[in-house]
């Protein structure tokens, strides 16, 4: 397989590790600032600074896209002009219709397209869904989710805590519950003291009903000056039987005979995002977080949003992109 990563920022140093430690991939990198070409030094792997003269010439089986937000679409679509299949950062897009209109195409067309939602993937997630799914704590009844950090990055775009990160968050409530959102009341909030003055999300307050009824509620902080949650954050989950809580990556499970440390020693491994998307276009099946799923995460995104600027409680209206593989 030849990946094409198109982005060598931040991420996307992680990203070529991942290419790189995935065996047998050949890989070629597209970047516009050409100081970022020293990273490659030694690796003989193509650079070049044009998207299309990259395509033309490396012929690649697939593209990895970990470009800014605002600059996703533009790059998922010269993708699908050539039919490449796209492994895309989060969010699809800031614009939620900008990201419906990506999934559309993508459904359209039948070109596989997957949203890198990393957190549903960390092990002691995936551990509390198999919980859950196994009735540890009977019915799921509420959520209580708190994320905290102090977490002031320059970055050439404004970086939201609803949409850089929240996001991951609304995304592990629709996994764990496997329930879409109903109704949503969201306050997004610049608190006082913040190290940004014109940043409108740097704290998020959320109150979530699922369709299945299931309350959630989330605080979100990166201005917190308390100790910081790790960035999957911290969870309580309540069920009628028992309750899990996830502190600090560490499980717990409470049952009426008492609070005992889950040990996840020989659990299998979980695959990460891009396993899951190369087994995906072998199998030629959906991927676990297909730009069809992740419309709905991106779907509670603009509804947090609106909800925000209205002061109201909004029903969440899900996306319709179409049935067919993506
Ligand atoms: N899943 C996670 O945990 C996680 C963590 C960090 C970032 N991200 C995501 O990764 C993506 C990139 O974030 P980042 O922190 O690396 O940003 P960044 O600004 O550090 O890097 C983006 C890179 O893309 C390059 N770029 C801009 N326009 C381009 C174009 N047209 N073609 C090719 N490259 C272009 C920039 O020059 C820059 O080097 C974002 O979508 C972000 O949300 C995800």
């Amino acid at each position: 397989m030849k990946a094409l990563l198109v982005g060598l920022g931040a991420a996307g140093v992680g990203w070529l590790k991942k290419l790189e430690n995935a065996g047998d991939m050949a890989i070629a990198v597209v970047e516009p600032n050409e100081s970022r070409q020293s990273l490659l030094h030694g690796k003989g792997i193509p650079f070049y600074r044009s998207l299309t003269e990259a395509i033309e010439r490396e012929k690649p089986d697939f593209l990895v896209n970990v470009t800014p937000p605002f600059v996703h679409s533009q790059v998922n679509h010269t993708a699908f002009d050539y039919r490449l299949p796209v492994l895309c950062e989060k969010p699809i897009s800031f614009d939620y219709e900008e990201s419906q209109q990506v999934v559309r195409r993508a459904i359209q067309e039948n070109i596989p397209f997957m949203v890198a939602e990393n957190y549903r993937r960390h092990p002691y997630v995936r551990k509390l869904k198999r919980l859950l799914d196994e009735g540890a704590i009977g019915e799921l009844s509420a959520i209580d989710a708190v994320f905290y950090r102090y977490h002031q990055r320059e970055r050439a775009y404004p970086v939201s805590l609803l949409k850089d990160i929240a996001v991951h968050h609304l995304d592990m409530i629709r996994y764990l519950t496997g329930q879409e959102g109903k109704r949503i009341f969201a306050r997004n909030v610049n608190p006082r003291g913040s190290w940004d003055r014109e940043l409108v999300s740097v704290n998020l307050y959320v109150w979530l009903e699922t369709e299945g009824g299931i309350p959630v509620t989330y605080t979100g902080s990166l201005a917190a000056r308390s100790s910081a949650t790790p960035w999957s954050g911290n969870w309580r989950v309540e069920g009628t039987e028992g309750a899990i809580e996830l502190v600090d990556k560490e499980l717990t499970l409470i049952t009426r005979s008492g609070a005992a440390k889950v040990d996840m020693a020989g659990d299998p491994p979980v695959t990460d995002c891009l396993g899951e998307f190369l087994a995906s276009l072998r199998e030629g099946r959906e991927a676990e977080t297909s730009g069809r799923q992740y419309l709905r995460t991106e779907a509670l995104m603009h509804y947090a949003e609106r909800s925000s600027e209205a002061a109201a409680i909004l029903d969440v209206q899900l996306p319709d992109p179409g049935r067919d593989r993506s």
